[in-house]
């Protein structure tokens, strides 16, 4: 049946959503300045919104959304910890790969879904190159005021 591939693609998309948003849970708490802060909310935004609408066309399905919680989290959770003691630039850094990680992800499952799916998918990974665009240019700003 169409619908499972769309189903079982939609839930891995899901899971990395619930992955990113414990990341950013963790940033909370990260010294930065204002603007980072700012992004850095808005991007968990977006996550919460992306994982809001896969759960919805899940559910549009009849497929059944994988729960929020879970290994990938606490895993999530535990590396996020690590980096925001090891001080912001560490955090931001694991935050960019899990962005990369996450577009890759949506990359790969793209073909697979169905049509409406895939429109839905495609507004996700805008936002996502955005936040990616984002770490990116502030990764290498950073370089430079250390050399
Ligand atoms: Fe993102």
């Amino acid at each position: 049946m169409q619908n499972s591939q769309t189903v079982s693609a939609l839930n891995e998309l899901l899971k990395g959503e619930h992955m990113a948003i414990h990341i950013y849970e963790r940033t909370k708490n990260v010294q930065a300045d204002a603007q980072l802060r700012e992004m850095l909310s808005k991007f968990q935004g977006d996550h919460e919104r992306h994982a809001g609408e896969l759960t919805q066309r899940l559910q549009d399905l009849g497929g059944e959304p994988h729960a929020a919680t879970g290994l990938a989290g606490a895993m999530a959770d535990m590396g996020a910890i690590i980096n925001a003691v090891r001080g912001p630039e560490h955090l931001i850094r694991q935050v960019y790969d899990g962005e990369d990680k996450g577009l890759h992800a949506y990359e790969d499952r793209i073909d697979a879904l169905d049509e409406a799916s895939k429109a839905m998918v495609q507004q996700i990974m805008r936002d996502e190159h955005d936040h990616l665009q984002y770490f990116a240019a502030r990764i290498n700003s950073e370089e430079q005021e250390h050399n």
